[in-house]
C-alpha cells in the first residue's frame, strides 16, 4: 500500500497531483520512467510517467489528467488515502547530457513528464529554453516550476488568455529561425502537438526526443499492447522507451491505435459517475 502525502487539484480539477509515499522507487527512478499503478485490488492498470521526485523524502510525484473511470477514481482519493500497488521503475531514462543550449516544448499535461527532464537537463549543465502551453491561461500547469528551471520561459494559449495566443508550434519556429545554437529538443505533448513540433524541428536539422503514451497493459514488455512504429521497426514503448526519437516516429499509426479506446474510455467515466 502506497499512502498519498499531497493532492493538489490544479486545471479546474480536470488535472490533479499526487505526492506518493514509495521509498523504494523514489531512490532509483530517473527522469522519463514511468510506475504502472492500480488504485484498488479490482483496479486497471495504468501507466503514468513521474513529474518530479524528492529521493530523500522517498516521495514521486505524478499528474493525472482526468479522463476515465481510474483517473475519476483517483480524484476522489485524498491525502492520507492509500493506492493498492505502485511499480516501478518502469522504461528506459531519458539521454539526459551536457550538450549547450537545449530546447524543452510542453503541451497541456505532457508538461508533468517535461519537468522533471527539464530539472535533469539543467542539473547536467544546460542552458534550457522553455515553451510550454496550454488551451487557456487556467489550464496551464507548472509554469512557477518550470520558471525556475528554465532560462528562457515563453508561455503560450490557444485562446491567447496569457501568454502569446496560439500552438507551442507557434513560438518554436520563430526560435528556430532566430537561433541556430538549438542543440536538441524535447517535445512532450498530445501526439498531434510532438507530429507537429517534429515537422518543425526536422525541416530545422534539430534532433528531438518525444514521449510516447500508447495503450499499455503489463509494461514489462510482454503483452505487445504498446507497439510502436520506430523507423520501419516495431519497438515496444514500455522496454524500449517511452522516449524516442520524434523523427522516426510513425504518429499517424500511433494516433490510429490511441483513439481506438477513446469512446469506450468515455463510456467508462459516464458509467461511474451515474
Ligand atoms: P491539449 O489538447 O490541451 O493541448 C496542449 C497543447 O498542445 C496546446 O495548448 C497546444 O500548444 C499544443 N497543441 C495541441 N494541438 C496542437 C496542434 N495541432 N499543433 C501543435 N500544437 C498543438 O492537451 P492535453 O489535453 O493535455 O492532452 C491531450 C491528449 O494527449 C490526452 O489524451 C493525453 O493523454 C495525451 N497526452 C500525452 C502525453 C505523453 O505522454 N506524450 C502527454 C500529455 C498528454
Ligand atoms: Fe505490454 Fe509494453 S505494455 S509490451
Amino acid at each position: 500500500m502506497f499512502e498519498i502525502i499531497r493532492k493538489d487539484e490544479m486545471a479546474k480539477g480536470t488535472i490533479v497531483r499526487f505526492d506518493i509515499n514509495a521509498p523504494n522507487i523514489a531512490q532509483k527512478i530517473k527522469p522519463g520512467q514511468f510506475i504502472i499503478l492500480r488504485v484498488n485490488e479490482t483496479g486497471e492498470r495504468i501507466p503514468i510517467t513521474i513529474a518530479d521526485v524528492d529521493r530523500l523524502g522517498g516521495i514521486i510525484a505524478i499528474i493525472v489528467q482526468v479522463v476515465g473511470k481510474t483517473t475519476a477514481l483517483m480524484r476522489s482519493l485524498k491525502a492520507g488515502d492509500f493506492i493498492k500497488d505502485v511499480v516501478g521503475p518502469l522504461g528506459k531514462p531519458s539521454p539526459i547530457r551536457k550538450l549547450g543550449t537545449v530546447l524543452v516544448v510542453g503541451g497541456g499535461t505532457g508538461i508533468a513528464i517535461l519537468h522533471h527532464i527539464t530539472k535533469a537537463m539543467k542539473e547536467a549543465g544546460n542552458t534550457v529554453i522553455g515553451i510550454i502551453g496550454a488551451r487557456e491561461k487556467d489550464m496551464l500547469i507548472l509554469e512557477d516550476e518550470m520558471r525556475l528551471l528554465c532560462d528562457e520561459l515563453i508561455v503560450t494559449t490557444d485562446d491567447g488568455s496569457y501568454g502569446i495566443k496560439g500552438f507551442v508550434t507557434l513560438p518554436l519556429e520563430k526560435y528556430l529561425e532566430e537561433r541556430k545554437d538549438i542543440k536538441e529538443i524535447y517535445a512532450i505533448g498530445p501526439i498531434i502537438m510532438m507530429k507537429n513540433v517534429c515537422k518543425i524541428t526536422k525541416k530545422y536539422g534539430v534532433k528531438t526526443m518525444v514521449s510516447l503514451n500508447p495503450v499499455m497493459v503489463d509494461g514489462t514488455g510482454m503483452c505487445g499492447c504498446c507497439r510502436v512504429n520506430i523507423n520501419g521497426e516495431t519497438k515496444f514503448c514500455c522496454i524500449d522507451g517511452p522516449d524516442f526519437d520524434g523523427h522516426q516516429v510513425d504518429f499517424d499509426e500511433l494516433e490510429k491505435r490511441n483513439s481506438m479506446y477513446l469512446k469506450d474510455e468515455k463510456d467508462s467515466l459516464l458509467f461511474s459517475i451515474k
